[in-house]
């Protein structure tokens, strides 16, 4: 996690770098700082527990001096505690050198201790700090003084203190390397953390993610693992950890910046849980008609062989990703496909079942997430080939994976995922339709249905968001409670965990998402009088036994609020009911999370939490 920033041109750095880092926030937010080099060539560097908006007044009170090169850092603590000191950047002993860093140093002790042993002070308790004191060591060992007093020029020599410091590092970092005595020069390195460089006419940038910086420029490079930036004004040149030159294209951002600002809703949350009509429309757009699959096997260049002679699917995410690959589960179930779903993080084990006969499926909003970026490459390792789905173009899983499938919602920047999730359940669908077709699992007349219904899924989640004065006066009623739980069966058992999951994050209040039909073997003893239930019960094969269910937790106290369609409205009794149109019960889950995103968004919106970043959390794990 973490966010980095960095510019060299003609503009006043600061103002820059905290301007990226506001953007930046989603990635972490528990310290953040600025540094950069004066014309004067002295270093200055100011730094803040807490958040940009804080180190933004600070500067505005105390300024900086004005250099036109810089870097900056937003915190996720992973070694040593949210303060001032463990903020980034961090400076060698005399202040010439100075790192902002993302990932984990695996070897910092052994490391540090050497440092110490040849006379390092070290100012803070992460990780970072010894590889700036690495470096200043490399530089000595590279004679600098007598480089400076012969008039050599420093970069080849800051560069190549930066390569062999990097060669000592295990882990995962992507860093960006100031040095005073340099001020023409930027470096910026990657290892399993991502880093993108952006190219602007006259000044150039560094950042952990295009939003940083796309106010300025649309073309971008993203950096490989193993790659050294020189990033100056006018150039940047790219080498290998061996230094060896290497040619990079740049690409073209499609997204722009507006895309990434709250444009009139008060959260980002709000704004992307509206965006979705549109998200499904533009994970869908182009993909379902022919339904023989041509264009996707075009756009994603999957071969029908392998789709023909695959023996089933197994789908590695995280969190809301992982509720949306076993949404993925049933789809693929239903079309005659068997289909596992794993965590990536407890995936570990479980890869050596991946063959070539297994497609290995990898969802990921950000495409960072380092738990399924291990399971992948332990699927591989194991002769499976990886089709990933993912929002984040250039990404590293889009590098790793062997077939590529985007989901087109733009940038999703509150921490809670919405948008996203609707966008990776389409492109399920988009997936499971076209498998069967050529499979052979469905007939191409039975196909045609599902995909008309699909198509009629915006607007139909916009009919849903319609109703989103009812569901914030539901969620109001209910803002104080201290326990939720969330019931479904079948395909929406995997909604409600989302449901649970997006109340937990965001209002920090305990909720469980459960099968409907597992209640009775046990928790169904935490139902207490007046505590929330909300069931999802939509029209479908299930009805009658979920209808059941809300009977039992009725009967123990449970004030229900149910999900429904008009027709099951009719069947359900329950204290409140959230309606949402009917639709297949395929397509069900589509619609029934639109308000149970709504209702966490208003729960916490009564508790006034933090939703677009809630408490110890971060848009994109980059850690294990
Ligand atoms: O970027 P990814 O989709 O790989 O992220 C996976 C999870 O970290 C993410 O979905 C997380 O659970 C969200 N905060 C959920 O709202």
């Amino acid at each position: 996690m973490c966010g980095i920033t960095g510019y060299i041109g003609k503009k006043i750095a600061t103002d820059i770098l905290v301007d990226g880092l506001k953007r930046l926030e989603y990635r972490g937010y528990d310290s953040c700082g600025v540094a950069g080099i004066s014309p004067k060539s002295e270093l200055y560097l100011k730094r803040v527990s807490g958040r940009v908006d804080a180190l933004d007044a600070l500067i505005a009170k105390d300024p900086l001096k004005k250099g036109v090169v810089g870097i900056g850092h937003t915190r996720w603590a992973t070694h040593g505690v949210p303060s001032e000191d463990n903020a980034h950047p961090h400076t060698d002993c005399n202040k010439q050198v100075v790192i902002v860093h993302n990932g984990i140093i695996e070897n910092y002790l052994d490391l540090k201790g050497r440092l110490l042993k040849t006379g390092h002070k070290f100012k803070s308790e992460t990780d970072t700090e010894v590889v700036v004191h690495l470096i200043e060591e490399k530089l000595k060992t590279l004679n600098v003084s007598g480089a400076a007093a012969r008039g050599a020029i420093l970069e080849p020599v800051f560069f190549e203190a930066v390569r062999r410091a990097i060669a000592e590092l295990q882990g995962s970092f992507a860093m960006a390397v100031l040095w005073a005595k340099c001020p023409n020069m930027l470096l910026a390195a990657r290892q399993h953390s991502p880093l993108v460089i952006g190219l602007g006419d006259g000044e150039n940038f560094i950042a952990s993610d295009v939003s940083a910086f796309l106010k300025y420029t649309k073309k971008a490079v993203f950096m490989n693992d193993g790659e050294i930036a020189a990033v100056k004004a006018d150039s940047v040149s790219y080498f290998n950890f061996q230094g060896k030159k290497l040619d990079h294209s740049p690409v073209t951002i499609q997204w722009d910046s507006t895309m990434a600002e709250k444009g009139g809703y008060k959260h980002f949350m709000l704004k992307e849980i509206h965006e979705q009509p549109e998200s499904v429309e533009n994970t869908l757009r182009g993909r379902l008609l022919p339904l023989n699959g041509d264009i996707l096997q075009q756009e994603i260049n999957l071969p029908s062989e392998l789709i023909k002679n695959i023996k089933g699917v197994q789908i590695i995410a995280c969190g809301t990703a992982y509720h949306a690959g076993l949404v993925g589960r049933y789809v693929f179930e239903n079309f005659g496909l068997p289909t596992s779903v794993d965590f990536a993080s407890e995936f570990s084990d479980r890869a050596k079942i991946v063959n070539k006969d297994i497609l290995v499926i990898a969802v990921s909003q950000s495409g960072e997430t380092a738990d399924t970026l291990y399971a992948v490459r332990e699927a591989k390792a194991s002769g499976g080939k990886v089709l990933a789905i993912t929002n984040t173009l250039g990404s590293t899983l889009t590098r790793e994976a062997d077939f590529v499938l985007y989901t087109h919602c733009g940038p999703e920047i509150g921490v809670a995922s919405t948008k996203a999730f609707i966008g990776q359940m389409a492109a399920m669908y988009v997936l499971a339709i076209h498998f069967a077709v050529i499979r052979k699992n469905i007939f191409e007349a039975d196909a045609r249905k599902y995909v008309d219904e699909f198509l009629k899924i915006p607007r139909l989640i916009e009919d849903t968001l319609a109703g989103e004065g009812a569901i914030s006066k539901v969620a109001e009623c209910f803002a104080q409670s201290e326990h939720f739980l969330f019931i479904a069966r079948h395909i929406n058992f995997p909604i409600a965990l989302e449901g649970a999951l997006k109340i937990k994050e965001i209002s920090y209040v305990h909720a469980e998402g459960y099968a409907a039909g597992e209640m009775k073997h046990g928790p169904i003893a935490i139902i207490y009088k007046g505590m929330p239930v909300l069931a999802i019960a939509t029209t479908s094969k299930m009805l009658s036994l979920v209808a059941n269910n809300i009977e039992e937790a009725k009967a123990r106290g449970a004030e229900v609020i149910a999900i429904v369609d008009e027709d099951s409205r009719k069947i359900i009794k329950a204290s409140k009911y959230i309606v949402v149109p009917k639709t297949l019960e395929i397509l069900s889950p589509l619609l029934t999370v639109i308000p149970l995103q709504l209702f966490a968004y208003f729960v916490a919106l009564s508790k006034k939490c933090d939703i677009d970043k809630p408490r110890n959390l971060a848009k994109s794990v980059t850690v294990r």
